[in-house]
């Protein structure tokens, strides 16, 4: 659907809808105009949009989106790949994308399993380190790489991913060496280099009971020590039947319970067959390639098109009505083509999860997406 029929489409229905007030104002047609009294609005940027480079692309974040996020650029093997190399090359053009847009600028992430480097856990004889010495390197990193955006990186996600599904601890290399406090360790480095960055706690499957109960009872211990966390992101790595709005809703009035703000950070619907036994976004996954695994190959069928647009839709109808709580709902790609779920957990497959096809245009989910901005008629 182009452009124009979108435009079109949405007059006919605030005509239709309007009746005799047909002299109505035609409905938003971004989804920053759409949400501006909400919730922010973004997406995860690769370097060809921040760069510039994909035209196409960089008009998409320009128009829609407020705020910004960075799919890879920040992650410890990207920024810090030796233990006395850093390199900020892309990351720098990252940021100045989004001060010349005047965006809020996320950072992603300073703590994490995964796109770290395995020297990080080792000393120079390839043993463990030890507990003082990855507690050194860790304040050394966050305090460099939050410390050079002080001022203009505006949150932070600290640490990603540290639940397991049943909500313990994640046994990663970073609670293995430091032990338990790492968590509180890394918030207070964060908090030390940059005092007026917000910060958060992310992951994936919160809105499962186990895992959630797991995080709240991470965020209230946190809390304990006098941590102020800005906002829990829930990544929304979502399928088509997961999660169900009441566990979307529950999961997000537990985390508001707690007195911290709720960020919807990796947003995307997955309509393709599962590969993984449960859901997940544990991007250490994979699965091998099938046909059956890949049906929509060669294009969308129009009813699964239709269903990803109502599912859209109704997952925004929850988070419109929890505005005051979330501040933010930032998609995990820009067009269907940039995806990490083409090639994550099986690679090479066709997918749609967002709201922009692989030609840069608004899919039928874009439409529903706007019309759940709208405040309901009484
Ligand atoms: C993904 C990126 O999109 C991919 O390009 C990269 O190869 C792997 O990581 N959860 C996260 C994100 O917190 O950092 C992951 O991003 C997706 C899952």
């Amino acid at each position: 659907m182009s452009w124009k029929s979108v435009m079109l489409c949405g007059l006919l229905i605030a005509s239709l809808a309007g009746g005799a007030r047909a002299q109505g104002p035609a409905p938003p047609s971004t989804l920053k105009e759409a949400f501006k009294d909400s919730f922010r609005i973004g997406a995860a940027l690769n370097q060809a949009q921040f760069e510039e480079r994909d035209e196409r692309g960089t008009r998409i974040v320009t128009t829609q989106f407020n705020t910004i996020s960075p799919e890879n650029v920040l992650k410890w093997e990207s920024v810090h790949p030796g233990p006395d190399a850093y390199r900020f090359d892309a990351a720098d053009r990252y940021v100045a994308f989004g001060e010349k847009n005047k965006m809020f600028i996320v950072g992603h992430c300073l703590v994490w399993h995964n796109q770290t480097p395995r020297w990080v856990f080792q000393d120079d004889k390839g043993e463990p380190l030890g507990r003082a010495a990855l507690l050194e390197r860790l304040h050394d990193h966050i305090r460099t790489v939050v410390g050079r955006y002080r001022g203009r990186i505006a949150g932070w996600d600290v640490v990603n991913e540290a639940l397991s599904d049943d909500g313990s601890l994640r046994p990663t290399p970073w609670l293995k060496l430091i032990g338990e406090d790492y968590l509180a360790k890394a918030f207070e480095f964060a908090h030390e280099a940059d005092p007026r960055a917000e910060l958060y706690y992310n992951d994936y499957s919160l809105e499962n009971e186990a895992k959630r109960k797991g995080a709240v009872e991470l965020i209230r211990k946190l809390q304990a020590r006098g941590i102020a966390i800005a906002a829990v992101g829930l990544q929304g790595h979502d399928k088509m039947g997961w999660p169900t709005l009441a566990q979307q809703s529950a999961t997000i009035e537990a985390f508001s319970a707690l007195g911290v703000k709720v960020n919807i950070t990796e947003l995307d619907i997955d309509v393709l067959p599962a590969a993984t036994r449960q859901p997940t976004a544990e991007v250490s996954q994979s699965a091998q390639a099938q046909d059956k695994l890949n049906p929509y190959a060669s294009g969308l069928p129009d009813e699964v098109q239709q269903a990803l647009a109502k599912r859209y839709g109704d997952l925004f109808g929850v988070f419109a009505k929890y505005r005051g709580v979330i501040t933010r709902v930032t998609f995990w790609g820009v067009t269907d083509a940039d995806s990490w779920l083409n090639d994550w957990p099986v690679k090479g497959r066709t997918s749609y999860p967002l709201l922009f096809d692989r030609n840069g245009e608004p899919k039928p989910a874009f439409e529903a997406v706007i019309r759940a901005a709208a405040p309901k008629a009484p």
